[in-house]
């Protein structure tokens, strides 16, 4: 039998902390041979709702899970941890000022960087789901130096998620039959849904979405926004924020980075730029991505029509504003 991989999640007691931990002790992560450890860290007003979760854990009796740890201890949460899904932070509030709400997650995410830099293990992988999700792995990256600026990343799996839901809906195919949309930037409204490299796989090869949709009124405006808007939209429905489909994206996140993506096939991840398509290095952007042997890589290449051009640049100008914000919270 494997050795158990040690996975943190932070903000546990949470909606999406309730919804991934099952996800990730049934293997849906790590895959269905790999035992796993759980830590799960969330803060003291939470700490009778995590010891909850924890119970409930031992109650699901799941195979593969070899331990639980729940603690609103920093430190001995990040003890030893191979895999680090950052999902705690603090919420925006109505008449929050965005720069309150920075500051808050900057001093989160200060905090939460050096107890992983002290007590992780050194091949420790993040993912920063908590928003501002793309500027609080900058932030967590720059707290953290011993960590490897590429095991940095943040989600952006969901709204790539959502693109390929929105595709299959319109012209009624299999999710699992659509590929290489690419959501480039951030994971806020200014993100960039790009399917002009998508392709459908269909009875008679691989086709092209834009050929199929065929209705590029529709790709270049409707489309875009729906996946922009769809964290504002469930919130409408539910009355509460995606917690099931953002769990379910980040299994897929660390499943894909750490397992390899399939031949033919990428899907966009938050990670440092180094520069790839002109975007502004040290901003976490996010970028199609094939993943082999535990690493990342950004796909080269890909053609940029002038439409995307504008795009790709304005959400990037919204990063370099939240890292100019974040840095000042530093002060
Ligand atoms: P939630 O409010 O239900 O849970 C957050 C948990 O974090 C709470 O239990 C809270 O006590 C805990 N927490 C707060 N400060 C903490 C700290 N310093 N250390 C540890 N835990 C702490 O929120 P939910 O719905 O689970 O969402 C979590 C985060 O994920 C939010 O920031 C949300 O905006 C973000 N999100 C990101 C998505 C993405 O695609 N990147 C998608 C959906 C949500």
């Amino acid at each position: 039998e494997k050795e158990p991989v040690t996975v943190l999640v932070t903000g546990a007691a949470g909606q999406i902390g309730y919804a991934i931990v099952p996800m990730i002790a049934r293997g849906a992560m790590l895959g269905p041979d790999q035992p796993v450890i759980l830590h799960m860290l969330d803060i003291e007003p939470a700490a009778e709702a995590l010891n909850g979760v924890r119970m409930e854990l031992i109650d699901a009796a799941f195979p593969l899970l070899k331990g639980v740890v729940a603690t609103t201890n920093a430190e001995e949460a990040c003890k030893g941890v191979n895999i680090a899904v950052m999902v705690g932070g603090f919420p925006r509030k109505e008449g929050m000022e965005r720069k309150d709400v920075m500051s808050k997650n900057v001093s989160i995410y200060k905090a939460q960087a050096s107890a992983l830099e002290k007590h992780a293990a050194e091949d420790c992988k993040v993912l920063v789901v908590a928003n501002p999700a793309n500027t609080n792995a900058l932030i967590l990256k720059k707290f953290a130096p011993s960590i490897p600026e590429k095991n940095i990343t943040c989600l952006t799996r969901l709204d790539h998620n959502r693109a390929l839901g929105q595709i299959s809906e319109r012209i009624n195919v299999h999710v699992g039959d659509v590929k290489n949309v690419i959501i480039w930037g951030n994971h806020s409204s200014t993100q960039y849904p790009d399917v002009n490299h998508a392709t459908v796989a269909t009875s008679s090869g691989e086709k092209n979405v834009r050929e199929l949709v065929a209705d590029d009124n529709w790709l270049n405006s409707e489309f875009i926004t729906m996946v922009q808007q769809r964290g504002a939209a469930i919130i409408k429905a539910r009355k509460l924020s995606s917690a099931l489909s953002a769990a379910s994206s980040a299994c897929d996140h660390i499943r894909d980075w750490v397992l390899g993506t399939p031949k033919g096939k990428w899907v966009s991840m938050g990670v440092y730029s180094d520069g790839s398509y002109g975007i502004q290095p040290g901003l976490i952007y996010s970028f199609p991505v094939t993943c082999e042997k535990g690493e990342w890589s950004i796909v080269q290449g890909l053609k940029i029509d002038e439409f995307s051009r504008a795009k790709l640049d304005a959400t990037e100008q919204e990063l370099i504003e939240e890292k100019a914000l974040a840095y000042s919270c530093l002060n």
